[in-house]
């Protein structure tokens, strides 16, 4: 059984609430239910931590290997700053799927880039909820083709 950490950055805990024309109107319990739901299906088991503090977030990271195969990561706006969260990202052995709701490249100009995508095997961005389960899907065959 493969094992996938999602892990979610500030603001994202007012899913549902927040922009909705930007995120759409499910919330984060919403998300984890259907990432549960694919997951099970596809004999992925999944975790889900998401914290609005930049540290909690590098203790999850760091927390993951031993305990997970891999990470998909949501860093919300710590995406386009985080040096911290990049760093604890290229320190894990595990490999890191990044992943947004909206498409950062069609958005403001502070948006379009990831300070942490280019430490990771890869992002997907702007599929909303559906990214979660793509992000999923896209760690669990790397960690597949891996062992
Ligand atoms: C986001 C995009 C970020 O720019 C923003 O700060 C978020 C959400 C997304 O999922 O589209 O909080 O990561």
């Amino acid at each position: 059984m493969i094992r996938v950490l999602i892990v979610n950055g500030p603001n994202l805990n007012l899913l549902g609430a927040r922009e909705t024309e930007v995120y759409g109107d499910l919330t984060l319990e919403d998300i984890e239910g259907l990432v549960t739901d694919r997951a099970s299906k596809d004999g992925v088991e999944v975790g889900f931590f998401q914290s609005n503090h930049e540290g909690a977030i590098v203790d999850a990271i760091q927390g993951a290997p031993g305990n997970y195969d891999a990470v998909v990561i949501n860093p919300g706006a710590f995406t386009h700053y985080s040096y911290a969260i990049r760093d604890a990202v290229a320190s894990v052995e595990i490999p890191v799927v990044e992943i947004h709701l909206s498409n950062i490249a069609a958005r403001e100009e502070f948006r379009s880039r990831s300070v942490i995508a280019a430490v990771c095997v890869g992002q997907i961005s702007g599929f909303g909820p559906e990214s979660y389960l793509l992000g999923v899907t896209a760690a669990a065959k790397v960690v597949g083709e891996v062992s």
